[in-house]
């Protein structure tokens, strides 16, 4: 390929308003790649398409969440003068592109897929799984390359979709000549925000359970969410020594806390390692824990929420930002539609060789 840009492309499904686990796991990291200057191009999506695979029979919950998920996006710190900001389903190219790639995936491929594999056992689809959702890896694919993104920053549960893309591109160069750039996956640094648990504890945080903190949380929210978290079980009494493997205040605290706040907030403890070893000896209650991680939370919060309610106040604005942003991500997915059509041969109407060509054999 002739360009060498840095491209980066990630998204999420609007399902509802997204949570401190996608702050963790993929959003906080877009928003520094972003301010670092280091991208040619940055390309945001709401992936509501992928969303309908999975909710096909509520799309009143998609069509709402749009504008939660431009608001979480642009509350944490996309700014829409670098960083394009579009809806999926708005660009048809993404559709035309994972047609032709399902030629290049087996059924048994995707069945092996482990993100689409637990998908199914959780949303109860073993014995009827849609198509659509079924072949979503192929779509993610489409999203990917149509942007000839060479950075995906997301969280670990996508890495088979990666994968899957790499896959599909090298098939689509090897077959169809090189014309689909390679994505790499970017996982969060930090290992406690590769999966941050839910409030109660469970590993996986999610709506219906009920053990989400959101990004549009109030403070109080958040406090009384962090106030009732699940820590250890048999720190009963502030003496006892306390565990804190599976102690979600204190996972949170390795994902969120720095120095800086032990120095502003419990100056007792130089750093999380010191707060560590006296809960592990015993005589730090939980209480005292979870009122400094409320204090970390707020702190990260509250600018957050302090955006989010501007931009609440301006929604024509973000309305606009969206229809923008999609026109632009349209355009670029059309260039590469362009691309992939010349290179499997079907530019018939574009190609001026065309019906030279036919014109000869029928020597017309
Ligand atoms: N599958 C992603 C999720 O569930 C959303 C998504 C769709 C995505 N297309 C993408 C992420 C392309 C990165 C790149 O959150």
């Amino acid at each position: 390929m002739a360009d060498h840009k840095k491209i980066i492309l990630t998204g999420d499904r609007p399902t509802g308003k997204l949570h401190i686990g996608h702050y963790a796991g993929s959003l906080k990291r877009r928003v520094e790649l972003q301010n670092s200057g280091e991208f040619d191009q940055i390309f945001i999506m709401i992936a509501d398409a992928q969303a309908l695979t999975d909710n096909a029979d509520n799309p009143a919950k998609i069509r709402d969440s749009i504008m939660e998920v431009a608001l979480d996006y642009l509350s944490i710190g996309i700014d829409p003068a670098v960083s394009t900001i579009f809806v999926q389903s708005h660009v048809s190219e993404l559709t035309e592109l994972s047609f032709y790639y399902m030629n290049l995936v087996t059924v048994s491929r995707l069945q092996r897929n482990p993100t689409v594999k637990s998908e199914i056992q959780m949303r109860n689809f073993e014995t009827s799984i849609p198509v659509g959702f079924f072949t979503y890896p192929i779509s993610q694919a489409a999203d990917i390359t149509a942007f000839k993104a060479t950075t995906v920053p997301v969280g670990e549960d996508q890495a088979p979709m990666l994968e899957q893309t790499r896959e599909i591109v090298h098939k689509f160069n090897s077959v169809y000549g090189e014309t689909l750039v390679e994505p790499h996956i970017l996982l969060p640094e930090n290992e406690a925000c590769l999966r941050l648990p839910g409030t109660d504890g469970k590993a996986k945080m999610s709506k219906s359970l009920g053990n989400c903190i959101y990004l549009s949380d109030p403070e109080e929210d958040v406090q009384k969410k962090v106030m009732s978290m699940y820590t250890d079980p048999d720190h009963i009494r502030v003496q006892d020594p306390g565990k804190l493997e599976g102690n979600t205040v204190f996972t949170y605290l390795d994902a969120f806390s720095n120095d800086g706040h032990f120095a502003e907030y419990l100056p007792e403890y130089a750093n999380l390692d010191e707060l560590k070893d006296h809960y592990r000896r015993g005589g730090l209650g939980d209480v005292k824990v979870k009122k400094f991680l409320n204090r970390v939370m707020q702190e990260e919060l509250s600018p957050i929420r302090q955006k989010r309610a501007a931009y609440e106040k301006d929604i024509a604005g973000v309305y606009e930002i969206l229809k923008k942003g999609s026109l632009a991500a349209k355009q670029t997915a059309a260039d590469t539609l362009s691309e992939v059509k010349h290179a499997m041969k079907i530019d018939y109407f574009d190609a001026p060789d065309f019906l030279s060509e036919q014109r000869k054999r029928f020597q017309s």
